[in-house]
């Protein structure tokens, strides 16, 4: 079943020059980009984006680097979207991700991790609909 998931190169990726390596890796993994957009989260919009995070104790962390710099946003679609994007990035902390993986070429810490997925179809769908209207998706 072709369903979508919905990604942000992080603001560490964006800085280090990988935002054209990253859109390659997506599209050569198969992935359709439906929506896509150059901008920044403020803080008080990353600490809404990562609310479910709140009381873990990276979570103030997590909010202050992902307002640091220009983010790229994304709602890609493909056949098992979620969980084949999961597998293109690899493990949240880079040096657990294998070979290969967008977060092992790209990311220099659990934190500044290059990039984001969406964890399930239901998440992809209010983290897309934070970013694009439906004007905005193709
Ligand atoms: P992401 O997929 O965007 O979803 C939540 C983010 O929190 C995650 O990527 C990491 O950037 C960050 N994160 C998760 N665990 C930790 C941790 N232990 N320390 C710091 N940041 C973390």
């Amino acid at each position: 079943e072709t369903n979508k998931t919905f990604t942000m190169i992080k603001p560490d990726a964006v800085a280090n020059g990988h935002i054209g390596a990253i859109l390659d890796k997506i599209i050569e993994g198969g992935f359709k980009i439906v929506a896509l957009k150059y901008t920044a989260l403020t803080a008080e919009k990353a600490g809404e984006f990562y609310a479910v995070h709140k009381e873990r104790p990276f979570y103030s962390g997590l909010v202050n680097f992902m307002s640091s710099g220009p983010i790229v946003a994304a709602i890609l679609e493909k056949e098992n979207a979620v969980e084949d994007f999961r597998k293109l990035i690899g493990a949240t902390d880079p040096t657990k991700a294998e070979a290969g993986t967008i977060r092992q070429l790209f990311a220099k810490s659990i934190e500044a991790n290059a990039v984001h997925g969406s964890d399930s179809d239901e998440n992809a769908a209010i983290e897309g609909n934070f970013f694009f209207s439906a004007f905005e998706r193709f």
